[in-house]
């Protein structure tokens, strides 16, 4: 069994990535329902914690159904990390994640995400701090380094655990990468083969496919697979891997049906959470990748993304199952 501090997260967890605009809690929900055993909210800045802004503090919202779930946060600030460990508390998640491995220019120029692979002794001192400041486990997701003359993961993940980091995800590309490439997964089974480690490692980056998860667990031998891409618009990515880890065997992909009503379900829910305009607006690029694969669907699509009104991408919904109800996904995909 794979353990984050005290909780039991079973054997070879799959775990949601935290991903911006996408892991929010209608998305959390339908990936749990599916077979995740983790999942993470998108990064959520400490400095907009602090300020109290709006956006930020909307993210740290978490549905009962959806634990364990860890809150990520990122900064490079101490003060502002250790006050925001604070008020992530107080919504009880079962975890807090620390962000190292952003890439993008405007996280990394304040020093925050990958930035701080620049500053190892920094990311240690963080994650100590942290560490000591709250009861809730610390874990971390990081990049292999800042680019490819860099790479300390194996000392990284080391200090990180003897300052009390409870598990480490890492995503086997560099800063530099960015998302070119395909990730590498070796330096991640070394520093799971590593003697000294103990904390789960997780590996990250390019499970795309039920076979490369049960590779990364066969032979690459970590602890679980953080899924990213692979599941946005398609939740039941988790129970497919699920099902053949388990049995070697695949299961056939989702049926129209199952897509159709979550597609309203999403919906619904997103417009519950977040109100009718931005649950119109931040749902679209899930349900129209649900749809995926059906011939002659781009009509269909373009109202589904250009609707401003729930209740017209409703009605859309109506006419594709009308149209479309007895399209069978398992001789489409052969
Ligand atoms: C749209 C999008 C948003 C992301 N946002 C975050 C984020 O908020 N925090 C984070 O740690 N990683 C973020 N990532 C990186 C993913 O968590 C993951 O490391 C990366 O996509 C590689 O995994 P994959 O190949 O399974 O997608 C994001 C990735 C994507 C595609």
């Amino acid at each position: 069994m794979t353990k984050i501090g005290d909780i039991d997260v079973g054997e070879f967890p799959l775990l949601l990535a935290p991903m911006e605009d996408v892991s929010d809690p209608p998305f959390r929900a339908l990936c749990k329902e599916n077979g995740a055993d983790v999942v993470y909210t998108e990064f959520i800045s400490s400095e907009g914690l602090i300020r109290d802004a709006a956006k930020s503090t909307m993210k740290l919202d978490i549905y009962e159904k959806e634990r364990p779930v860890g809150i990520q946060i990122f900064g490079a600030n101490l003060e502002s990390m250790l006050q925001s460990v604070e008020i992530v508390e107080k919504t009880k998640p079962d975890i807090i994640d620390i962000n190292f491995g952003c890439p993008v220019k405007k996280v990394v120029s304040k020093g925050a995400g990958a930035g701080i692979l620049k500053d190892v002794d920094l990311m240690v001192k963080l994650t100590e701090a942290m560490v000591k400041h709250t009861d809730l486990p610390i874990t971390v997701k990081t990049r292999l380094g800042w680019d490819h003359d860099s790479i300390k993961i194996l000392e990284v993940a080391e200090r990180l655990q003897d300052v009390g980091c409870k598990a480490i995800s890492i995503h086997g590309r560099t800063r530099a990468q960015m998302y070119k490439g395909d990730a590498d997964w070796k330096p991640i089974a070394a520093v799971k083969n590593n003697p000294r480690m103990h904390i789960p490692v997780f590996g990250n980056g390019d499970v795309n496919t039920p076979e490369r998860a049960k590779e990364m667990r066969d032979d690459y031998g970590l602890d679980g697979a953080m899924i990213g891409r692979a599941s946005i618009g398609y939740p039941w990515f988790f129970r497919e891997v699920k099902h053949y880890l388990e049995t070697g065997e695949k299961i056939a992909p989702a049926t129209f049906q199952e897509r159709i009503d979550t597609a309203r379900r999403h919906l619904q829910m997103a417009i519950d959470w977040k109100g009718e305009k931005l649950g119109v607006f931040e749902t679209r690029r899930h349900y129209t990748t649900y749809f995926k694969g059906i011939p002659h669907f781009k009509e269909y699509r373009m109202k589904m993304v250009t609707s401003d009104e729930s209740k017209d991408v409703f009605k859309t919904f109506d006419e594709v199952e009308e149209k479309f109800g007895d399209f069978n996904f398992s001789e489409a995909q052969g």
